[in-house]
């Protein structure tokens, strides 16, 4: 197996990972301080593609994530580089490699401080900064306005809404993520379903995500109804285009964790009606 130590990164291999890889990529999570999260990176190395450049230690020296949505769109995530391999090009061999197989479609990922200048310069640029909201929600009073999610009879509608807000299709992904989750919710009128929201548990803390609504009553809608029985921390990440929604969450109890950049590769257009997009499906995958 080659060094990379000694090996030029451009001649490192990439190899794509399974769920056989699952301790190695929590080891090279726990590298860089990045919380255990276990179910996220199973949910990751299950349905998406993971890139990888071993070490030879039998370890992981680099991972990335490449999540395809159709021709149209791919999100990036994990991007992680064990620190006794930093700073040797790996970072920029892996972006690159996964840039190359994403072929037309815009690729979008959302930064920490450490990455944002490697994708700088690779040609993503920022188009905003999301905030990772934390916290243990106090349940308000407010009254119940949507529903458990039929998943018979509302699975084509919310897979169309979702596509269209979207603007690529997350069907398989979304199927996987319902059959996980805590709770799926619907706010509907008389047309049929007008949003929807995703609860999920990674550890023991309550994933919110995605949350596709009309508007911002819809979105507090679906996150207060899922969250109204939590009973330990909530987590779920909000753009901070909408401050109206992030006052709201912050009274609730929810605290800035940390941001991340959303960044897109070379000034791509955004597919679909985003505006109706409140949250992601999790940051490594949009
Ligand atoms: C961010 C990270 C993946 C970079 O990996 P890396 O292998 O050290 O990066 P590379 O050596 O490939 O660097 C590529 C280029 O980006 C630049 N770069 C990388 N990190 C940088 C930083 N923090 N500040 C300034 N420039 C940086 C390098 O100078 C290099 O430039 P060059 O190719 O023109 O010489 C790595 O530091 C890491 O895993 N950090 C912790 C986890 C994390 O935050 N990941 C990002 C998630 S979005």
């Amino acid at each position: 197996m080659l060094d990379p130590l000694s090996t030029p990164a451009a001649e490192l291999p990439v190899r794509r990972l399974g769920p056989e890889d699952l301790d190695r990529c929590l080891a090279l999570s726990q590298d860089r301080s990045w919380a255990r999260e276990e179910r996220k990176w199973l949910f990751l190395l299950e349905n998406t593609e993971v890139h990888a450049i071993d070490a030879p230690s039998g370890e992981l020296a680099a991972t990335v994530t490449l999540t395809r949505y159709g021709t149209a769109a791919a999100g990036v995530g994990m991007m992680l580089v064990a620190t006794r391999y930093g700073g040797r090009g790996l970072g920029r061999r892996l972006m690159t490699h996964v840039l190359g197989t994403a072929g037309d479609a815009t690729v979008f990922l959302w930064a920490t401080e450490l990455g944002r200048p490697l994708y700088e310069k690779l040609g993503f640029e920022t188009l905003g900064v999301t905030e990772a909201r934390v916290g243990r929600l106090r349940p308000g009073d407010a009254p119940v306005l949507s529903r458990p999610a039929d998943l018979d009879a509302d699975l084509g509608a919310l897979l169309a809404l979702d596509r269209q807000a979207f603007g690529a299709d997350r069907a398989a992904l979304l199927g996987r993520l319902f059959a996980m989750a805590e709770e799926v919710r619907v706010t509907e009128d008389e047309t049929g379903p007008t949003g929807y929201a995703v609860s999920w548990l990674s550890g023991s803390t309550l994933f919110i995500g995605p949350v596709v609504a009309d508007d911002e009553a819809g979105a507090r809608a679906l996150v207060t109804d899922l969250t109204r029985h939590a009973s330990g921390l909530v987590r779920i990440e909000m753009d901070r285009s909408r401050p109206g929604l992030l006052a709201w969450l912050g009274e609730r109890g929810a605290a800035q964790a940390f941001s991340t950049s959303f960044m897109v590769h070379g000034g791509r257009p955004l597919p679909g009606d985003r505006t109706r997009v409140f949250a992601p499906m999790m940051l490594a995958m949009g």
